[in-house]
Order: C-alpha cells, then structure tokens, then sequence
C-alpha cells in the first residue's frame, strides 16, 4: 500500500481522485490529501468526503504520504511543490509539460540525487504511451527522426476547415465551447504549447536536454479557409507538425510550424483532437502511435499507470545519464535546410505585378513551381489581392531575402509554410 498526495483538483486531478476511487488497479493506493487553492468551493466533481487542504506542506511535509502527484499547472508554485517533495523522500507524478520543459533539467537532477522516481507520461500527449516509448521500448534503438500532431486543439480547428468548410473564428468558438481549447486558446494556436511538448520528446529521442524556447514555432493562426482548401486541391493537408530530427552533424533540427502534408502521410489523417506521434529509427524503422491526447479520462490512466509503476517499484529512477541531465543540445542552423514553400501573399492589384513577384523570386534563383491569383469579388476597400504561389525546393535563407523585398514595396506576407514532399 502506498499513500499518496494530489496537489489540484481542477479537470485533470478531479479525474485521477475518480479513478482512484473507481478504478480496481488503484486497491493499493490511498489518497490522503488534496491541495487546491479554494477550499469553499464546491465540488460536485469529486467523491463525498475527498480531503481537502489549501496548505502545501500538508503534501510535501506529510512523513505519511509516499507520493505527490503534481497537477495544477504553471511552471513555479509547482516547482516549489516537487522539489520539496523531492526533497523531503518522496516520489512525484506530474502531467505538467510546462514544468518539464522549462525547470526539467533541475527537477531530474533532484530525482537522480535523492534517488527518487519520477513519473511524467502525462505530460505529453496525454493517455498516448509516447514517453514509455521512447524510454523503454526504443531505448537500444537509435532516433533520427520524430514528428507529431501534439496540440489537439489546433488538429481540430484545422480538421473542421477542411472538413466542413467552417471558418477558423467559427471553430475556435465551437473549441472553447466544447472545453478543448484554453480559455484564451493563443498558447495552444501559437504552437508554444507544441513546442513545449517538442522539448520534452526530443530531449527523450536524441538524448540531451533540448530547450523548448530555441525551438522555432509558428501556429495556425494565420491560416484563412482559403489555403486548406488550396492545400486540397494540390493533394496536401495542412497540420500543425512538431517535426524533430538528429541529422549526421548529431545537433538537433526541430521546428514547429503549419506544415502541408502530402494526403497518404501517416499523419495527414489524424483527425479532430487526436495526437499522433510517428518515429524513425535505425533498427524499428517507422513506429507509429495515436491516440486520445487531452482529456481527463486519458490523462488520469497514464497518471496512475505511473502511480502503480512506483508502488509496485518498478519506476524508472533518474540517473546522472538521464537525458534531461546529461547534457544540453546544439541545434542546426535551420536556415540551411532545403524546402519547398507555400505561399500567400498581398500584392498590388495592377499590371505588371506579376511578372514583378516572379522578377523577385527569380533575382534570388528561386524557380516558381505554380502561381494562382484568385479573384476577389470585393476588395473591401483593399488595393491589395492575394497572389498563392509555390516553390520548387530553395533554402529558407533566400525564400525570406524575397519576403523582405517584397515587404519593402508595401506588399504583406499573408502565410509561409513547408510543403512536406514525403
Ligand atoms: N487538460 C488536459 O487535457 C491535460 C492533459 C495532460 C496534462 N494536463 C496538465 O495537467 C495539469 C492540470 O491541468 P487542469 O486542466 O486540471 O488544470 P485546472 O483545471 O486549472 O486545475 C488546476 C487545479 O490546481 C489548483 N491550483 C492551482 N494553483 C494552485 C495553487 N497555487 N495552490 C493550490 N492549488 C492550486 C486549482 O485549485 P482550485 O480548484 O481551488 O482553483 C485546481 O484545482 C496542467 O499542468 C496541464 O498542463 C492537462
């Protein structure tokens, strides 16, 4: 039997206390305490008589509770939390990917020096068993690649323009409607909190901390109805893509950003708010996983999978080799790597413009592969049109020389993004 401690109780540890309560697995588990910053509030939620603290020492201080299970998210009242926890003997569960990202690198060393297991699967992509996968099953295999659809909300939003045609405003109002996305949804359609999860995953694959915030990220939210059903009708999917690879040079390349997705890619039919993470690597080839990546049920299964694993000792405990410890990745100049884009761009709407944005392409050995000019019934006053062009393939350096001319004849840049060929 061993006890455990459960700092929040909002939708994800509302979830677990169920669970716990439910669920035969959790019969040698005990719940002892509850933090919650509210303790008048009621909670209809939890089951009668849950334990209810407003105190953190009550978790971190208790000599009776084994395990603190951190759930409130933010990045410092958490960190305090684990590493007192740490510090005072006991394990910790966490499904907070901020925490990781950005203080793993200390909360791993605590671990590793007090000799403590640390369970996050949570963490990323929910009930999906990708860092078990990472950690156990291709733990001889060498990585060289890991892409992944992370951000449920922003597969969503993305999954009803293409599917229903429904414009981006109306389906982020349908996403905060059904509670998929935040409140205020920019952390999820900014990509930062891909990028987030990015970290962490290719911190686990390529085996050196990698620092969420040098990861390049661009979101969706510049995507207009017109450059999904464009994408389409060229044989493509736009998908917000955590993309990561370890190229010969062993630095790291990763990006997160909207790509368009050739239609047979594996992960060009994740639907809806699903997750999907495909890896590469030397020995297993392709692995794919997909599955429920938010959500209380999903997140509370992996919660207390590494509750179970810790109290039937068989949690995996930080070593001074543990990739968020060991050391800290270079990144590779992204500059350099070879593309072909997508682009829509504002142009003047006179004679002449045309054979201009292709003179700018052109001065740069950019060789345009198709050019579409829509026509706009009604410029809403705009002297300004949309030009959609293609790329063949041209390094990223060169493509944005263009972008800038363009910005200095009073031209905008409406969207940029990858076509991924394969
Ligand atoms: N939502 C998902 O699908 C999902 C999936 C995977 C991982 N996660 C992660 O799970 C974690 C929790 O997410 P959530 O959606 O459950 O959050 P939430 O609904 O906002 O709940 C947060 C809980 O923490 C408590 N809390 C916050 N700050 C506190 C403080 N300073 N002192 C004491 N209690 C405090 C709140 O207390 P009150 O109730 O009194 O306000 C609340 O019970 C986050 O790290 C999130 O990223 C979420």
């Amino acid at each position: 039997m061993i006890t455990v401690g459960v700092a929040g109780a909002g939708s994800i540890g509302a979830g677990l206390i169920r669970l716990l309560h439910t669920s035969p697995a959790a019969r040698n588990l005990r719940l002892k305490t509850v933090l919650v910053r509210d303790a008048a509030k009621q909670r209809p939620e939890l089951p009668a008589g849950t334990p209810l603290t407003v105190c953190p020492a009550e978790l971190t201080d208790d000599p009776q509770i084994d395990v603190v299970v951190e759930l409130l998210g933010g990045v410092d009242e958490p960190f305090g939390i684990v590493s007192r926890a740490l510090s005072q003997g006991k394990a910790v569960v966490t499904a907070n990917k901020n925490l990781l990202a950005e203080r793993g690198p200390e909360i791993f060393a605590l671990a590793a020096e007090r000799r403590l297991p640390l369970g996050y699967e949570a963490s990323v992509c929910a009930g999906m068993p990708i860092i078990r996968t990472l950690q156990e099953a291709l733990r001889v295999d060498r990585i060289t690649a890991l892409e992944g659809i992370v951000n449920g909300t922003s597969n969503y939003l993305l999954t009803r323009m293409s599917e229903e045609r429904a414009s981006y405003a109306q389906c982020l109002a349908d996403a905060q409607r059904l509670g998929l996305a935040e409140p205020d949804p920019a952390y999820d359609v900014s990509g930062q909190d891909a990028a987030c999860k990015a970290g962490i995953l290719a911190t686990l694959a390529f085996g050196a901390y990698v620092d969420c915030h040098r990861i390049p990220t661009s979101g969706i939210g510049s995507i207009a109805l017109e450059d999904v059903h464009q994408a389409e009708a060229m044989g493509y999917r736009i998908k917000l893509v955590a993309a990561l690879g370890r190229p010969a040079s062993g630095r790291v390349a990763a990006e997160v950003a909207a790509v368009l997705l050739p239609r047979h890619h594996p992960l060009a039919s994740i639907r809806m708010e699903c997750n999907a993470v495909r890896i590469e690597s030397e020995g297993l080839g392709e692995t794919l996983l997909a599955g429920r990546g938010a959500g209380p049920e999903p997140t509370s299964v992996s919660l207390l999978a590494d509750l179970l694993d810790i109290a039937e000792g068989r949690a995996r405990i930080p070593t001074a080799e543990h990739p968020f410890i060991a050391s800290v990745a270079d990144f590779e100049d992204r500059q350099a790597v070879a593309s072909r884009y997508y682009l829509r761009l504002a142009v003047a709407d006179r004679p002449g413009t045309l054979a201009q944005v292709a003179g700018f392409f052109a001065s740069q050995g950019i060789s345009l592969a198709s050019v579409l000019q829509p026509e706009v019934p009604d410029l809403a006053g705009s002297s300004l049109v949309p030009l959609i062009l293609t790329t063949h393939t041209t390094d990223r350096r060169r493509l944005d020389l263009v972008l800038a001319t363009l910005a200095a004849a009073g031209w905008g840049r409406s969207v940029v993004l990858r076509i991924r060929e394969h």
